[in-house]
């Protein structure tokens, strides 16, 4: 057989795109790598066979857009449910709703305020420092939000998640933190919203489903990369800085470790995501998957549930890289991969992993449906150059 007129490494959300767009658009054979035993990249999900609920194991995955032309894309592989994201939070012993809202702010300060008087309230705890003056993540939040909201809401919770006290943080890590001055509490404001009816893995599975896509999973493109390198086009999807044998340093990564567990009792925590923003709790969140799918609770096996504690810290070699930490060296590293992948001859470089950016899966699969008008499809349609 003839070998493949483009090879995809990687089959997350962007490389899958990539591939299904090729195979069913332009009629490209399409060889998917994948090093993992399974596709889908962090999207990926199972069934926990001893409680019937499905886990994403590479952490909670909400799919939400407002960009019609994903959400058209996606709807060929999936119907999504009408489930709507909502987040709590414990501290010191209550449980609020987050975003910080007007029901937040009435909880924690005692007592009710209208809009008005909560904007006027937080104006004057923010006024406590001047956003001129702020010199780290610390002062800048007290400069958004005032001291009172900040050492319950941010200080431990983003201690936690950088294991660096919030004075010793880069105020640009943060530009806003939103206060709501109404009740409503979505976590996420885009048009659409929900998860996939029958999971992300069908979902994932279905887009690969095309008889000019082959997936070729436990296959490091490391270990065949000579077969292919120059000879046929190549999206890559893995981390540039591996691409490149760590020439110019490596990029650097917080991960979280993610403890899964199945308690014996039918509901643990009433609701999908609890933060726990005290600092001497040493975990970020408890997810319970089941709230996640609520109209499944026929399959859900009664008496059990699987949770997960999640843990965050800085991403070691061998750990999975979560969230790009974007230190300023890592941004001058960068530039320099950008620059060596720029000149690789014949590859194109995307996703998270391949632009160090933390992507939302509705943005990889945007930025690949890009990737696939103003690059692929020139080439292979028009014979434009693949640069
Ligand atoms: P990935 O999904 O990471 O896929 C890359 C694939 O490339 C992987 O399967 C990897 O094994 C493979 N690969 C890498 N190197 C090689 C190699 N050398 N050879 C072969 N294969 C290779 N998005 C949301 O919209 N909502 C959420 O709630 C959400 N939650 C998230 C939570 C966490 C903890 C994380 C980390 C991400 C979350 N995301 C969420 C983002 C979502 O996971 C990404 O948008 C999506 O993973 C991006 O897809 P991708 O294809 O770029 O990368
Ligand atoms: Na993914």
């Amino acid at each position: 057989a003839s070998g493949p007129d483009l090879v995809v490494v990687g089959s997350g959300f962007f490389g899958l795109t990539v591939a299904e767009r090729c195979a069913s658009e332009l009629g490209l054979k399409v060889l998917v790598l994948e090093r993992r035993h399974h596709l889908g990249g962090n999207a990926y999900s199972e069934v926990d066979p001893a409680t019937g609920v499905e886990v994403h194991k590479y952490g909670a995955h909400l799919f939400h857009t407002s960009n019609e032309k994903v959400w058209s894309y996606v709807n060929r592989f999936t119907a999504f449910t009408d489930y709507k994201h909502r987040v709590f939070g414990k501290y010191q012993g209550q449980v609020y709703s987050l975003p910080m809202n007007l029901g937040l702010i009435n909880q924690f300060f005692g007592k009710s305020h209208t809009p008005q008087e909560a904007r006027e309230l937080i104006a004057s705890q923010a006024s406590e420092i001047k956003s001129e003056d702020v010199t780290n993540l610390e002062e800048k939040a007290i400069s958004l939000i005032g001291r009172p909201l900040y050492e319950a809401f941010i200080k431990g919770y983003t201690a936690k998640q950088w294991q660096t006290d919030p004075t010793e943080l880069s105020a640009d890590i943060i530009t806003r933190l939103p206060v709501r001055y109404t009740f409503e509490n979505g976590w996420f404001s885009d048009t659409y919203e929900g998860l996939p009816v029958d999971g992300y893995t069908a979902w994932l599975t279905r887009m690969a489903d095309h008889p000019k896509i082959e997936v070729r999973l436990e296959t490091d493109f490391f270990d065949v990369a000579e077969e292919f390198k120059g000879k046929v086009p190549i999206v890559y999807t893995g981390p540039v800085d591996e691409y490149f044998g760590h020439s110019e340093g490596r990029l650097s990564w917080r991960t979280v470790d993610l403890e899964e567990s199945v308690e014996e009792v039918d509901d643990f925590q009433g609701t999908g995501v609890v933060n726990y923003n005290d600092y001497d709790v040493p975990y970020t969140r408890i997810i319970e998957f089941k709230h996640f799918h609520p109209e499944r609770v026929k399959t859900h096996l009664p008496g059990r549930t699987v949770i997960v504690h999640e843990y965050s810290r800085f991403a070691e070699e061998g750990d999975e890289p979560y969230y790009p930490i974007n230190t300023a060296e890592d941004r001058r590293t960068l530039l320099r991969y950008r620059e060596l992948a720029q000149q690789e001859p014949m590859v194109l470089f995307g996703g998270r992993l391949g632009t160090y950016k933390y992507l939302d899966m509705h943005m990889a699969i945007g930025s690949a449906l890009s990737m696939f008008e103003n690059k692929l499809r020139p080439h292979f349609a028009e014979g434009a150059p693949l640069t």
